[in-house]
């Protein structure tokens, strides 16, 4: 969860007075962009991205977390003469990236307006525009896919409220809870956010590419999502009209209209929520994870064609850092703290000595104890921060040491729960009654795209550890709840954590077990 921070305007506060507001409302992570004008350079000349990478990436780290880039915005839309040099200016960041031994942590991915899928109802129907389809999106999506990175999509669903010619149920549009909802009639899956029909639509454009993330696996069960999405913009005006274009209408009505302070809040709120509890799943993908960054911090004054023009609006403060409507990223006020990889393993192991001499109970990653695995310099330091930062009540200032740990609102995978289980396979019962099992747990929830052939776990391919990771997936998924690992006795519950080849079972209901791709986010402060 993150904020776009614009700047397209003249009374905007300086850079450190917005760092301070980004940090007292939780906000942790804004998007590093290369901006339109210079992608043409960086697609003609590698030397121009390497500059690029080199002057607003590699000089900021380790001191700034940059997890990803996005070159260019909105190009197919914006600057539609750059529509044939997008993918190989994203080439060419992604080389210079390398080149700096950066490329594994920093991703590279260019966000793209929704009007790239042309047909997006119903949501089966989904697929990108013919000019762009397989000249741009194809090699684009190869690109992604090779480097683990993700297909990055601005998703309104206000422009679809906001065109009367569609009459859209208020609570769909924004992501209230209890509204009637909308099928897809050729798939039957049910729909209750228009966000998340328009996020199917684009997985199934994505499919119709050959990136199949809708096929099915042998038991009958979707794939996992070869590459992800993430939504590098979302967000909702609270006031104005749509004046650019002029083909929408705009909705009136006694409702007051789709550009409101109550509609922007309600949808917001909804949206940051639902990342927060980890719910951001889409009926084709419930396991899809969803990175989104608000569009926008401010309303900015110099964009559009006046106040009364919804571009000015779609902030989320003012420029005097009021803010438009009440929102909390906080998630209920738990947070967390996680070591920085970026600072390296020396600062990491002083973090480390640190907190494990000043009350952080550090007993579990001791040799032999459950936190022991994975033993690296990062899991042993965020686990002794993390204790340290939350003994301290998780008091301001308790979570830096030296810029080597930051806080963060979503519990993150890196920190190990001492107090885990998983459940495994008993290789004793035989074959037969495991394959039982296994159709078992794979047709009730458990996560069995990772065994599947080609994903990360089908090695080893033996019947026992495919069973293992199927049991302790529908385990870990229904809270690890008594009589959730027994598996007509052919499973039991272990307090270590199982080494399967190079394949790691998962202790958490599901932001461990996704896709093998990386989470592409964007940078956190
Ligand atoms: C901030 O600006 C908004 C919009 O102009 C205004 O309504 C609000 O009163 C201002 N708040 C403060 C504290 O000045
Ligand atoms: C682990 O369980 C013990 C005993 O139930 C509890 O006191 C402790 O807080 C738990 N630790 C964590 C990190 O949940």
């Amino acid at each position: 969860m993150g904020v776009n921070y614009g700047v397209v305007a003249d009374n905007l506060p300086d850079t450190s007075s917005v760092v301070r507001l980004l940090k007292d409302n939780g906000i942790t992570m804004v998007v590093v962009m290369m901006p339109n004008e210079k992608v043409a350079d960086a697609a003609r000349d590698p030397s121009i991205a390497g500059d690029w990478v080199w002057n607003q990436v590699a000089v900021y780290l380790p001191a700034t977390q940059i997890n990803g880039v996005a070159v260019g915005n909105e190009v197919f839309d914006m600057r539609p003469d750059l529509t044939w040099v997008l993918v190989q200016a994203m080439k060419n960041v992604h080389a210079a990236l390398k080149n700096l031994g950066l490329a594994d942590s920093v991703k590279v991915t260019t966000p793209i307006a929704f009007s790239a899928v042309d047909v997006s109802f119903p949501p089966s129907d989904g697929r990108f525009r013919p000019d762009i389809a397989w000249s741009v999106m194809k090699p684009m999506l190869d690109f992604l896919d090779q480097t683990g990175s993700s297909l990055s999509m601005n998703f309104y669903p206000f422009f679809a409220f906001n065109d009367p010619a569609n009459q859209i149920n208020r609570d769909y549009a924004v992501g209230n809870p209890n509204n009637p909802g909308v099928q897809d009639p050729m798939t039957g899956l049910m729909y209750s956010s228009l966000l998340d029909a328009q996020r199917d639509a684009t997985y199934y454009a994505m499919a119709k590419l050959g990136f199949s993330g809708s096929s099915k696996n042998s038991l009958g069960l979707p794939r996992g999502v070869p590459v992800k999405q993430s939504v590098p913009e979302s967000g909702w005006p609270s006031r104005g009209q749509v004046k650019k274009g002029g083909r929408l209408g705009t909705r009136v009505g006694s409702d007051g209209g789709a550009a409101t302070v109550a509609n922007a809040q309600a949808y917001i709120n909804n949206l940051i929520n639902r990342v927060l509890s980890g719910n951001t799943g889409t009926p084709l993908h419930p396991d899809a994870d969803m990175d989104v960054y608000i569009f926008a911090l401010f309303n900015e004054n110099k964009k559009g064609s006046g106040p009364d023009d919804i571009e000015q609006n779609f902030g989320l403060f003012y420029p005097n850092m009021t803010k438009v409507y009440e929102f909390d990223f906080h998630g209920g006020g738990a947070s967390w703290c996680v070591a920085n990889a970026a600072v390296g393993d020396q600062r990491l192991q002083a973090a480390l000595d640190f907190a494990c001499g000043n009350g952080a109970d550090c007993s579990a990653i001791q040799p032999g104890a459950t936190c022991f695995e994975p033993n690296t310099k990062l899991a042993h330091a965020s686990f002794a921060v993390n204790s340290y930062y939350q003994n301290k009540g998780r008091a301001p200032g308790t979570c830096d040491f030296d810029g080597a740990a930051f806080v963060t609102f979503q519990e993150p995978d890196e920190i190990c729960d001492p107090n885990a289980s998983w459940c495994v396979a008993n290789a004793a019962v035989g074959d037969q009654r495991l394959q039982t099992a296994l159709d078992w747990a794979c047709g009730h929830g458990a996560d069995c795209g990772p065994i599947q052939p080609g994903a990360k776990c089908f090695d080893p391919n033996t019947k026992v550890a495919h069973a293992s990771y199927a049991f302790n997936s529908y385990y870990q998924r229904n809270r690890r709840a008594p009589g959730t690992c027994d598996f007509a006795g052919t499973a039991s519950v272990v307090f270590q954590a199982p080494k399967i080849g190079n394949c790691v079972l998962p202790w958490k209901s599901r932001r461990q077990e996704t896709t093998p791709i990386s989470d592409g986010s964007y940078a956190a402060l």
